[in-house]
């Protein structure tokens, strides 16, 4: 595989490579030489034509880790500002010599479209592209779940994961059921009616709409944001009512399983879809994702890039 666009063009095992990898990968981290050879000479571009801190800094370390140049290209601060098109942005790029784009767009479907032109001929990986796809969050997730919850076996069969809150707008949750089931988990989706996809009968989930009904049930409580930048209207009454029907809190905290965790892909709204000791609390394995995030990514790279170079790997 060239590219990384969507999970949907990952096989159950495909995926497990990567998991796998990163595994093999995180000891490499874990030693005293942190840093591979194995992207020497490559040149990797983060084409980030939206906000990012987590996805953009952890491709950038995963990227150097491996040796790799990194150009960084954000939207603001380019001639994107000034009207530059996709398909101009991606020639200079490729002028310049890069192996692979990582791209963050608000468009659903951009780094498809990037991938299936001429435009450039290196790897595309797909950062999150609008309310659609973000594969590397879920990737990272997965391995988060496996690390922390499945003792034998390498997929996630048998894990109970409930992904709660702003679901319409989240390409984090789409990512998500696709990886999750694929894996082998069984996903329930907690939200109101109106953060809730036209269609969603027909994803491989249960929905729910009392949070409570779930939370004692399940091994992973996943928290998503509201993405209040999305919404050009309200599609709750309120904050404080949202919070309450929906937000993960200190009383719902006591009503999960003993070994079960708390995850959010961040950035976290504090105080409306988490309270702060819910984020901070010992269930909490939301800064494991960020740390698994980098490794993941490496595993992510090594596979596309690595595999034309030298040793043959290949997602
Ligand atoms: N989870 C995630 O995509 O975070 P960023 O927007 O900070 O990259």
């Amino acid at each position: 595989m060239r590219h990384l666009l969507s999970i949907a063009d990952l096989s159950a095992t495909q995926a497990i490579q990567i998991l796998d990898t990163a595994e093999e990968l995180s000891r490499v981290s874990d030693g005293p030489m942190k840093k591979l050879p194995t992207l020497r000479g490559r040149t990797i571009v983060n084409l980030f034509a939206e906000d990012s801190t987590r996805t953009r800094i952890s491709f950038e370390a995963a990227a150097k880790r491996l040796s790799a140049d990194v150009i960084n290209f954000s939207a603001k601060g380019s001639s994107v500002s000034k009207g530059e098109s996709l398909k101009d942005t991606a020639q200079t790029l490729q002028a310049m010599g890069a192996d692979a784009v990582i791209i963050r767009h608000s468009a659903s479907g951009a780094a498809q479209r990037l991938a299936d032109s001429q435009w450039m001929t290196g790897s595309v990986i797909n950062a999150g592209d609008g309310t659609h796809e973000h594969p590397s969050q879920a990737l990272l997730d997965a391995f988060t779940i496996r690390k922390n919850l499945v003792r034998g076996g390498n997929d996630l069969t048998g894990i109970r994961v409930a992904i709660v809150g702003d679901i319409i707008h989240s390409r984090v949750a789409r990512s998500n059921v696709l990886l999750l089931t694929k894996l082998g988990a069984h996903v329930t989706l907690v939200a109101p009616p109106t953060l809730l996809p036209a269609g969603v009968e027909s994803w491989p989930v249960t929905v729910a709409y009392d949070f409570d009904s779930v939370i004692a049930d399940v091994d992973v409580v996943m928290m998503l944001r509201i993405q209040l930048e999305r919404m050009s209207e309200m599609f709750f009454p309120n904050v404080r009512e949202y919070s309450h029907y929906f937000g993960l809190n200190r009383d719902r905290l006591k009503m999960m399983r003993p070994n079960a965790i708390v995850m959010h892909p961040g950035p976290m709204n504090r105080g409306l879809e988490i309270t702060a000791d819910s984020a901070d609390s010992a269930r909490s394995v939301i800064l494991q994702q960020v740390t698994n995030g980098v490794t993941v990514r490496m595993a992510i790279l090594y596979l596309l890039l690595a595999g034309s170079q030298e040793s043959g790997a290949q997602v």
